[in-house]
């Protein structure tokens, strides 16, 4: 059998694809035969302005390599008529890859409502509308593909993005929960936490690391996610300069108190050092897994013991 990865029946979506990381993603699906929808509103980074020539301009190289592409200019806050777009055009849509993004970069003390709710309709209330749209369409057809694009800035926090680590690392919980919603339709849901040289991160680091970070390095990994060759769900990737890796949940084994005694505050400052003791980590890898302690807590004192902890 070839290990090949093909598209041939397949149609894409990729949400800010005139440009960055969402241009490459587009251009190596249609290599790889999908027909995409070049989605881009081609406005500024801060989210200023429109422009049509980004996704067009994206669709004209897809044509001359011989791939099928369109454009939508839409913003991806109407994306129930981005995927409306691909239904009346390809009759399907199989794979989503939400990348739109703009930065309002500001120390929260400076924070602007107008900065808050900017960031938030682009990255999740448009992520929301594209794929609430599909996923009618991905479960009738019992197949789907979607991909979040999430942020390190979100994982681990960065010092004047508030506002976009909050819109980042919910991008996850959705893919979280989307993961279960999906799995019985096999419809499969990842998030990618990217780095790339792209106009976002311009200035941000040395211009020889900047064009290292080419973001053809991190399409690879976004058309395997949306390929009927991987099956894996609820992933969350860091990926960038030619490396990829993936991310988990850890939690410390925890300390527990007798429920039925309750516990004092001074228990908590006395047990500090323990409940952070990372020694014995696990890994809860969903909600069941992530509340055993906590049961086995409740039955190691189900009797109603009153003894000394
Ligand atoms: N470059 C990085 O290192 C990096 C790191 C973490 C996350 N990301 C994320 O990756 C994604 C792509 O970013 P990039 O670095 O390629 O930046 P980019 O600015 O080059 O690309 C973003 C694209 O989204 C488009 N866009 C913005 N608002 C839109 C809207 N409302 N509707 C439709 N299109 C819209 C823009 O026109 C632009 O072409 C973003 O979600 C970004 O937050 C990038």
């Amino acid at each position: 059998m070839s290990d090949a990865v093909r598209f041939e029946d397949k149609v894409v979506i990729v949400t800010g694809a005139g440009g960055g990381l969402g241009r490459a993603h587009a251009l190596l699906f249609a290599r790889h035969g999908a027909r995409v929808i070049v989605n881009d509103l081609g406005g500024s980074t801060h989210g200023d302005g429109a422009n049509a020539s980004a996704a067009d301009r994206v669709v004209a190289q897809i044509r001359e390599e011989g791939g099928t592409a369109i454009a939508s200019h839409e913003s991806v806050t109407e994306g129930e008529k981005i995927v409306q777009q691909a239904l009346d055009t390809f009759g399907r849509v199989d794979v989503l890859v939400n990348n739109a993004g703009i930065l309002r970069d500001k120390s929260f003390h400076k924070m602007e409502d107008s900065d808050w709710q900017q960031v938030y309709q682009v990255h999740v209330e448009g992520a929301y509308k594209l794929t609430h749209a599909a996923w009618p369409h991905l479960r009738e057809q019992n197949f789907g593909r979607v991909i979040f694009t999430s942020s390190t800035s979100g994982i681990y926090g960065n010092f004047g993005q508030s506002n976009y680590a909050m819109a980042k690392l919910g991008l996850y919980g959705l893919t979280r929960t989307l993961a279960l919603e999906g799995r019985r339709h096999n419809i499969l849901v990842n998030a990618i936490a990217p780095t790339g040289g792209t106009r976002m991160t311009e200035g941000l680091m040395p211009p020889e690391v900047f064009g290292l970070l080419k973001p053809e390095l991190v399409s690879p990994l976004v058309v395997y996610l949306g390929s009927e060759q991987c099956l894996d769900s609820g992933g969350l990737y860091e990926v960038g300069g030619g490396w990829v890796g993936k991310v988990r949940w850890e939690r410390s084994l925890g300390v527990g108190f007798d429920p039925h005694r309750g516990m004092s505050v001074e228990d908590i400052a006395k047990e500090w050092a323990n409940i952070g003791n990372f020694e014995q980590a696990v890994h809860p890898a969903d909600n069941i897994e992530a509340l055993r302690e906590m049961m086995n807590n409740l039955q190691k004192y189900q009797h109603g013991s009153t003894s000394n902890l």
